[in-house]
């Protein structure tokens, strides 16, 4: 193995879930040889079923399902078997909000806050194949929403706070929700952020919603809307604090979650119940390998699948302590994370490259102000990290003492498939290492051929697993298309990877229109699509652009209609534009405006070229097929 291979300590090994690389391969060959055995035993140990399963699963190519014929409910898994069992006082979350409050729950009240927000619904007559939007800070009442939604079988779909009122409507237009779960507003860097007003503005275009129930967090006016709009707080006067989870099908929709593809609309990933959290499960011990007595911590926001599955579904099943944090790392100062890990005495962090490489830039003496040694494992996820950002993490915050584990997966994935088991797999910075059990990873050109060792190509999955996606929301068939049909038989990621002599899995980044801007996926077209909306505007083509701290940045390359516009006014205009059609976070780092675009003869847009003079700032790769090629001199000149 290469120099930089870091083996784990004698120590963590003693006390891991697994022990040992041999631990980790006899793991892997028995998923690998019985694959129905080994997921049987696992859910059978577990998890919780009603009804047991007739069969592990039924793969009809590109359709799976599994747990055949098995009932279970995800809330009744992340609350009430833990009732009887020690886990019942244990703390299930410990929240802290930005301007400070507190607050500590354990189990037995979670089920009892879910129960009675479960009862609303069903008292507003919300029951099983229902779709509920929920749209909220990162305040407990979120998981009890979701979690209140699973109980009775109604699917949910988080929306990311940051999104603006255009694409919250999209979203509940595509799912035809009926209810939307919000609060008037939530902090973020000392500031409200107005939810309920953005949920107003998506509304005027969505006759469908029935209730809009408006947990109080900020306290500020907003106005309620007579025979729509509900508090919270009001419809819980006298509900019971008991509701029967809903026995449901291991199939029963949890959630759909939209995420960017490589077309102006995004899609609602679906999954459903049994699968996707016996292998959230899974996860948390074989990668976090999360021990009844750690506080972990993951760092991201609920409204992304990593909050998903390692927020919510994961650790509560798995019966974790978990930490929330409402706001900004930077509120009021640089310390908030390291003065959190301090004060909870946190085990398990969990964040991605984007936020460690903007906490290193503030300086060491940030972490160093605070006793960090409860830390004993660390996490990264949502791309590639860079080697700076690793040996930071590793050496600044981990005390060189706490393995790094780099998990790879996708909200498609549902769970982690690529990370090191960090009491047994040697970790490479920069390398997600090994599949998990069950996940027949490999990497093929575009013909399926099996690339060498060290030779990039895509990154694919040969075999279903538990937490996989079902369908894209009301398009099968662009779920087939899109990752079913480029590699015949095998699931195809978008990600272009490598291995190494080792086997150790390097993902490189994506191979589609789809740009990852600090962790989070959004396509290059959506951001054109909001583009030409604007009345200037003629064409938008928008690229990826390296950025030391984001890892993309969004670049947008506009022409526009006739003359005389003020280019700088408008610049800012138009990131602004974007900011409401999507949200603040889409905003481009950068406009250039441009006479012409590259095109091909048939008319498409080469993205390749202007990737190349944002990268580069020249253009090297074949241009015959230009249409013309002044514009290419012009742009990068
Ligand atoms: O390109 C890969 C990158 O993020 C994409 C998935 O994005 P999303 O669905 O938003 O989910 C992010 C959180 C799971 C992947 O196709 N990606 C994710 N994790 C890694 C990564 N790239 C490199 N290394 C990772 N650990």
């Amino acid at each position: 193995m290469s120099q930089d291979t870091y083996p784990p300590s004698a120590d963590f090994v003693s006390k891991a879930h697994v022990s040992g690389m041999e631990a980790y391969q006899a793991l892997y060959e028995r998923a690998e040889k019985t694959p129905e055995d080994f997921w049987a035993e696992l859910a059978e140990k577990e998890l919780f079923w009603f009804r047991k399963w007739t069969h592990a699963f039924e793969w009809h190519p590109p359709f799976v399902k599994w747990f055949v014929g098995g009932t279970t409910n995800a809330s009744y898994n992340c609350l009430d078997r833990h009732l009887a069992t020690p886990r019942k006082d244990k703390l299930a979350i410990i929240w802290e909000g930005e301007p400070g409050d507190q607050r500590a729950i354990t189990y037995q009240e979670l089920h009892r806050l879910v129960c009675r927000f479960a009862n609303v619904l069903k008292a507003r007559g919300y029951k099983a194949g229902d779709r509920a939007i929920i749209y909220m800070p990162m305040i407990p009442e979120l998981p009890v929403a979701m979690l209140a939604c699973a109980r009775l079988g109604i699917m949910h779909s988080v929306v990311f706070g940051g999104f603006s009122a255009e694409a919250l409507k999209a979203r509940i237009q595509d799912l035809d929700a009926t209810a939307v779960i919000t609060a008037d507003g939530g902090w973020r860097r000392g500031k409200e952020v107005r939810l309920k007003d953005a949920v107003d503005e998506a509304l005027v275009d969505c006759p469908g919603v029935r209730d809009v129930i408006v947990c109080r967090r900020t306290g500020s006016d907003v106005p309620m809307q007579e025979g729509r709009d509900l508090w919270w707080h009001e419809l819980e006067q006298g509900v019971s604090d008991d509701c029967p989870a809903v026995e449901l099908d291991a199939e029963h929709p949890l959630y759909a979650l939209y995420t960017s593809g490589t077309t102006g609309r995004p899609k609602g990933i679906l999954h459903t119940t049994g699968g996707y959290l016996l292998q959230t499960t899974m996860t948390m011990k074989w990668v976090f390998d999360l021990k009844d007595e750690d506080i972990y911590w993951c760092a991201a926001d609920i409204g992304w699948v990593t909050g998903h599955s390692y927020i919510v579904y994961g650790p509560l099943s798995a019966g974790a302590t978990s930490v929330i944090y409402e706001g900004a790392p930077d509120t009021p100062a640089w310390d908030r994370w390291w003065s959190m890990v301090e004060k909870y005495k946190v085990n398990i962090l969990y964040t991605s490259p984007t936020a460690i490489r903007a906490l290193l830039r503030q300086g060491d003496e940030w972490p160093n102000k605070h006793d960090l040694s409860s830390l004993r494992l660390l996490g990264s996820v949502g791309e590639p990290i860079n080697p700076a950002a690793w040996e930071w993490y590793h050496r600044v915050v981990g005390k060189s003492r706490c393995p790094i584990v780099d998990t790879w997966w996708q909200t498609e994935t549902g769970s982690i498939l690529i990370a090191p088991m960090p009491g047994a797999v040697p970790l490479k910075p920069g390398s997600a290492t090994l599949p998990m059990p069950g996940v027949i990873a490999d990497i093929v050109d575009l013909d399926g051929k099996p690339a060498r060792a060290g030779q990039e190509g895509y990154l694919i999955i040969r075999r279903p697993w538990p937490s996989m996606i079902r369908t894209i929301w009301g398009d099968p068939k662009r779920y087939e298309d899109q990752y079913w049909s480029r590699v015949p038989g095998a699931y195809f990621t978008g990600d272009a990877a490598r291995r190494d002599e080792d086997g150790y899995f390097w993902v490189l980044g994506r191979v589609d229109d789809v740009m990852n801007v600090s962790g989070h996926r959004l396509s290059t077209m959506e951001v054109e699509s909001a583009l030409v909306k604007h009345p200037a505007v003629a064409e938008a083509a928008v690229v990826g652009k390296p950025d030391e701290l984001t890892g993309q940045a969004v670049c947008a390359f506009v022409t526009l209609k006739g003359g005389g516009w003020d280019y700088d006014n408008l610049g800012s205009e138009l990131r602004d534009w974007v900011g409401h059609e999507i949200g603040k976070f889409a905003r481009p780092a950068e406009i250039r405006f441009t006479d012409a675009l590259p095109k091909t003869r048939s008319g498409k847009i080469m993205r390749r070229l202007l990737r190349e003079i944002v990268t580069t700032h020249s253009v090297t790769g074949d241009v015959t097929t230009l249409e013309d090629f002044t514009v290419v001199t012009k742009l990068s000149g």
